[in-house]
């Protein structure tokens, strides 16, 4: 019900948002992927319907509901999130990048399932595009919002990816507390500086995250 009462800070803006893993074919049943719930990136979608936006979700395989009022796009691999998101962004005002996306891909995938035996089997993994930094990279970037999963340093790391990656706002957490968790303290750093978000659930902390960003997206687009 809280939903109902949240100002409606992104009312005509289209807010797009990746959610939860990434996931890498070994074989045709096997696979290598990252820990994500999505739990975050649906609080997100969810935080920015309830102020008005119009959302897509571009999301990994997940446990959850859709959010009702989101546009969903379900994908698997990390070439196929690229895919969607450069099919979406042109038309976003506003890019949360929330999703866990995997760093390898497997270079020859087998279209049958291997079947094993008492041999070492070695993998080839080659680097997956950057989704985020290919946004950014653009030449008319949305305004776009990172996040940052730091297992140390995390001030410090978080502010080398925002910096890394051009990003006006980074929301960063600490590896350790952040997966499969309910509540989370979340780190918010852009160009005025940081900002701590108390530990709360993450629908909490994603309409704090919406307000962050209404905030200064408002101000940049008065
Ligand atoms: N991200 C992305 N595409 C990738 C990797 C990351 O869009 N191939 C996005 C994530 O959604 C997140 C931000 O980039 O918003 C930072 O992701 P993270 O994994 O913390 O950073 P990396 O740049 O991948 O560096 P590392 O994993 O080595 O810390
Ligand atoms: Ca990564």
């Amino acid at each position: 019900l809280a939903g109902q009462f949240q100002p409606k800070r992104l009312a005509g803006l289209k807010v797009l948002i990746t959610a939860g893993p990434t996931f890498e074919a070994i074989d045709a049943v096997r696979g290598i992927s990252n820990q994500s719930s999505g739990k975050m990136g649906y609080a997100v979608a969810r935080a920015a319907l309830e102020a008005g936006a119009e959302v897509t979700l571009v999301s990994g395989p997940t446990c959850l509901k859709p959010p009702r009022g989101a546009r969903t796009i379900p994908i698997v691999s990390t070439q196929q999130m690229l895919d969607a998101v450069e099919a979406e962004v042109d038309a976003a005002d506003i890019f949360i990048s929330v999703a866990a996306v995997a760093d390898y891909y497997v270079l020859n995938p087998s279209e049958s399932k291997i079947k094993k035996d008492a041999h070492i089997l070695t993998l080839e993994l080659a680097p997956n595009p950057d989704i985020l930094a290919n946004v950014t990279s653009r030449a008319k970037p949305p305004f776009c919002v990172g996040f940052a999963a730091e297992a140390e340093n995390l001030e410090e790391y978080a502010e080398l990816k925002r910096r890394r990656k051009h990003l006006p706002l980074i929301v960063a957490n600490a590896v350790q507390e952040a997966i499969g968790t309910d509540e989370v303290e979340l780190l918010l750093l852009d160009d005025a500086g940081k900002h701590t978000l108390a530990r709360a659930d993450k629908l909490t902390q994603a309409r704090r995250l919406i307000a962050h960003i209404a905030q200064i997206y408002n101000a940049q687009h008065p």
